[in-house]
């Protein structure tokens, strides 16, 4: 990786007498540049002239000390040299070209801001920074890492091309265990009209039956864990904006899955009369008249539903005695745009969770999670009598931005669990638990009044997914249905039926 620079400073006054300092201090500069970087590495100064009350230099460097953080690490030495004998201010920095060379196997063509162009030779990317008196990227730019955001988001390019898949890692798995049904659970609830269809995409109405097999699965929930550990209800809001996805991490990648939301330009009704009066007469809702009377999206629906918890704690300190934070939330939908594999009530674009959140020191926090993973694995073998396993994943918060791999924080990452489907032989994951690492208490500004660092968890119980598991494996028949669990069903409420 090469960087070149070329840039001036902009001084309060001709530094003629000065020139002899001013070449002393290139001359002498080489520690400023290197600090820091490995020996024979960092930045030089191939060129510089003092022209008036200007001086242009020409930095190249390697990616140790990058040839814009150099031109920065040289401002204040030059300043307090010019201003102390010379009694001249250093004013502002000038960019007047910047080149970026990048290691690379291919080209690759991206509109990324601040670039101009980006061209492949002798296995080489080279970009164009712009710059210049029209150009956008100026000194705040530098000061404010941009050129090295768009050094990351490169080497996250080209390194997804490479193809480092998403982590699945085998954790343990329960005893195989005869399934008592072989066919496909939405099918036959559709055709025992426990369900139907609703008429968005990916949408379910659930009746009587199937509402109560969700509010069992949640008492479950609620005397197993809830309950014995301690957790709170609250609720959490359900329209997250961009101001929770960006401290959340869901701003870089989670766009094309999300329902977004946008509010009416205005909520003057003379504004919409339009549009009211084109319904009344064609009885046909005048789309493209709509979209021009709403404003840009703030936001999107619900897709994780823990990251709208955390402006509850947000620039907080919390004292000791608190911790851990132990809070549960129910309180509505999570909505997802799926890829066309929705199927039946395995994946949907609208799904019910209850999702539990913890928050503690670091040994809380991976200490709460292996409470939870016992409270878990009582449930599905002693309660729903499963056939699942756990698989250590790429971490959710990582996937939900588009990453793959592994969380960089020890001990920190995600374990989904997964139950076979007889109908099929697939495997679906039907919830999972996180130690989010110091992701959400940094991205939020939440401290311990200790000092120490604030670990969270997350994890999500899908009602639709914990559904599916359990009715591939074992039927619509009650009488199927392991003791423990059809003791705490109860009876089967009645459904609607249809002449
Ligand atoms: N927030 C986590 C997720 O979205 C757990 O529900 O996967
Ligand atoms: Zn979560």
């Amino acid at each position: 990786m090469r960087f070149h620079l070329e840039a001036s400073f902009r001084l309060s006054a001709d530094a003629a007498a000065a020139q002899e300092a001013i070449t002393q201090f290139f001359a002498e500069a080489g520690p400023i540049l290197q600090k820091g970087a490995p020996e024979g590495h960092g930045a030089e100064i191939s060129q510089w002239k003092l022209i008036g009350n200007r001086i242009d230099l020409t930095i190249e460097s390697d990616r140790y000390v990058r040839a814009h953080d150099a031109v920065l690490r040289l401002r204040k030495p030059l300043a307090e040299l010019l201003g102390k004998k010379y009694h001249i201010g250093v004013r502002g920095l000038d960019i007047s070209k910047f080149e970026i060379e990048v290691e690379s196997d291919r080209a690759i063509e991206h509109k990324i801001p601040y670039v101009r162009s980006i061209n492949f030779e002798n296995g080489l990317l080279k970009l164009d920074l712009d710059v210049g008196p029209s150009g956008t990227l100026g000194q705040s730019e530098i000061e404010n890492r941009i050129p090295d955001r768009i050094v990351s988001l490169l080497e996250e390019k080209l390194q997804t091309y490479g193809g480092k898949g998403e982590h699945w890692e085998l954790l343990w798995e329960s005893a195989e265990r005869e399934p008592k049904f072989n066919r496909d659970p939405t099918e036959e609830m559709l055709k025992s009209g426990w369900i139907k269809h609703g008429s968005s995409r990916g949408q379910w109405i659930y009746g009587p039956e199937a509402t109560h097999i969700f509010r069992t699965f949640e008492q479950i929930v609620l005397d197993e864990i809830i309950g014995p550990l301690g957790y709170s209800e609250m609720i959490f809001p359900k329209l997250d904006t961009w101001d929770v996805w960006k401290k959340s991490g869901h701003a870089q990648g989670v766009y094309p899955e999300i329902y977004f939301v946008c509010p009416p330009k205005t909520r003057d009704p003379a504004f919409w009369e339009e549009v009211m009066d084109y319904y009344k007469v064609t009885h046909e809702v005048p789309l493209e008249l709509v979209k021009e009377k709403i404003d840009v999206p703030i936001g999107g629906m619900c897709y994780a539903q823990c990251p709208t918890f955390w402006g509850f704690l947000q620039g907080m300190t919390l004292a000791n005695e608190e911790l851990p934070i132990k809070v549960f939330d129910r309180s509505g939908t999570s909505h997802r745009y799926e890829s066309g594999g929705i199927h039946g009530i395995e994946r949907v674009d609208e799904f019910h969770r209850i999702e539990i959140v913890w928050l503690g020191t670091n040994e809380q926090a991976l200490a709460e999670a292996e409470k939870l993973k016992a409270c878990y694995k009582h449930i599905f073998e002693d309660i729903l009598e499963l056939r699942w396993r756990m698989a250590w994943v790429t971490p959710w918060f990582m996937a939900q931005e588009g990453k793959t791999g592994l969380a960089e924080m020890s001990g920190a990452g995600t374990v989904d669990y997964e139950a076979v489907l007889p109908y099929n032989g697939n495997w679906i994951e039907f919830q999972n638990l996180s130690v989010n690492g110091e992701k959400y208490p940094k991205g939020f500004t939440v401290k311990a009044q200790s000092g120490e660092p604030l670990w969270s968890g997350c994890s999500g119980v899908g009602l639709e997914r914990w559904t599916s598991a359990f009715l591939s494996q074992k039927g619509l028949d009650m009488d199927n249905w392991p003791n423990a669990f059809r003791r705490r069903f109860g009876e089967m409420p009645k459904g609607i039926r249809f002449l």
